[in-house]
């Protein structure tokens, strides 16, 4: 039942808002954050946090490396599941585990957390499937409420990830009292109004349905972006070439000059994520010297900017994750409209399976 969307996909997206609604209820609270999946002892003698995921699961889970470390102050790193699984990693037991998957299925997240299990880790799952493999596998769940996602293309189950990592932060941080008053207020502001920043509208979806006829040939497509954007560059870039198969990287925007700007020129597509809430000087620069090389510039921002040859305009720029959330949907729109130009299935695009079960 696509409820008079086109594709499951379409309506996964306009479902952000109210998902994300949920997956906060009982959980966000003025006071800070509650989690009764979680036991008050929980994170006793966790010092460090590791996280293994695939796809777009990997994409939150790098998102929330940084905000692990900047509002609670712990340490965290991420890695990709079926890599982390043959490196012989060195693990010591005062690291949490966390696995985060849509499906709870995936095959190499999955091994990924039976090896840390058998090297007496702590483990934590991020999940939208309850009683699944990861879920039974892990010490403790927390779900996270999207409903079932059926596009093949994960949306709404990565931005619930994002908002249950980014609680988890602030979680971690009280538990830890590592976070002061005035920042716990500010983030809990922040979070409440994500739903609002969620909301599709006609202006902006057809907006992008008419601007992304440009966006259909060239040479690929490059998603810039800095800190937490960085990681929203790469999904976005995922999220188009899975169901546009068109080439598309995302990329740290300070990387470009490192290499990558030798590809510049008026058939390269650069959709730069330009948040004024976080570093917007620096990425400012970094895409004005690829529009000097004659990149084609799609900017996406709550700030005009002269050089963009098309400009998205955000509104909810008081905080970095409101931004985060609404560039998120601009870009899973963008990669919708250009995909349906194309005549493909957006639901079931060529090679993929929603679930990977194998290794
Ligand atoms: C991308 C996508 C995949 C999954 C990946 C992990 O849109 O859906 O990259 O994110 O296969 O799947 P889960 O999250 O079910 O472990």
């Amino acid at each position: 039942q696509k409820d008079g969307y086109r594709f499951f996909m379409e309506k996964e997206i306009y479902e952000q808002s109210r998902v994300m609604s949920e997956t906060m209820m009982g959980r966000v609270l003025d006071k800070g954050i509650e989690f009764e999946e979680l036991s008050n002892d929980f994170f006793n003698g966790i010092n460090a946090i590791k996280i293994c995921a695939c796809g777009t699961s990997y994409h939150s889970a790098l998102a929330a490396a940084y905000l692990f470390e900047r509002i609670a102050k712990i340490r965290c790193d991420v890695e990709i599941a079926s890599e982390f699984r043959y490196k012989e990693p060195l693990l010591t037991q005062d690291t949490l585990f966390i696995t985060i998957s849509q499906s709870g299925e995936t095959a190499d997240t999955l091994e990924a957390l039976k090896m840390a299990k058998g090297a007496g880790l702590k483990s934590l799952s991020i999940c939208n499937v309850d009683n699944s493999s990861i879920v039974r596998e892990s010490d403790a769940a927390i779900l996270t409420r999207a409903g079932i996602e059926k596009g093949v293309a994960s949306t709404k189950a990565f931005a619930t990830q994002t908002m249950v990592l980014w609680m988890l932060a602030l979680y971690v941080g009280q538990q830890k009292n590592s976070v002061p008053t005035e920042l716990l207020a500010r983030e809990i502001n922040a979070m409440l109004h994500t739903p609002k920043a969620l909301i599709v509208t006609d202006t902006l979806h057809t907006k992008l349905h008419r601007l992304s006829k440009r966006y259909l040939h060239g040479h690929g497509f490059f998603f810039i972006g800095r800190d937490i954007f960085y990681p929203l560059a790469l999904e976005g870039a995922l999220k188009l070439k899975e169901i546009s198969y068109l080439h598309a990287e995302g990329y740290p925007a300070g990387e470009m000059k490192h290499g990558p700007i030798a590809l510049a020129d008026s058939e390269l597509f650069t959709i730069a994520l330009m948040p004024k809430s976080m570093h917007y000087e620096k990425i400012k620069s970094n895409v004005e010297e690829l529009s000097a090389r004659d990149a084609t510039i799609c900017a996406i921002s709550s700030v005009p900017f002269d050089l963009a040859d098309d400009f998205i305009k955000t509104q909810y720029d008081s905080h970095p994750m409101l931004e985060f959330f609404e560039m998120m949907v601009v870009t899973q729109l963008l990669a919708l409209e250009i995909s349906v130009r194309l005549g493909n299935d957006v639901d079931m695009p060529r090679n993929l399976a929603k679930s990977v079960t194998v290794e």
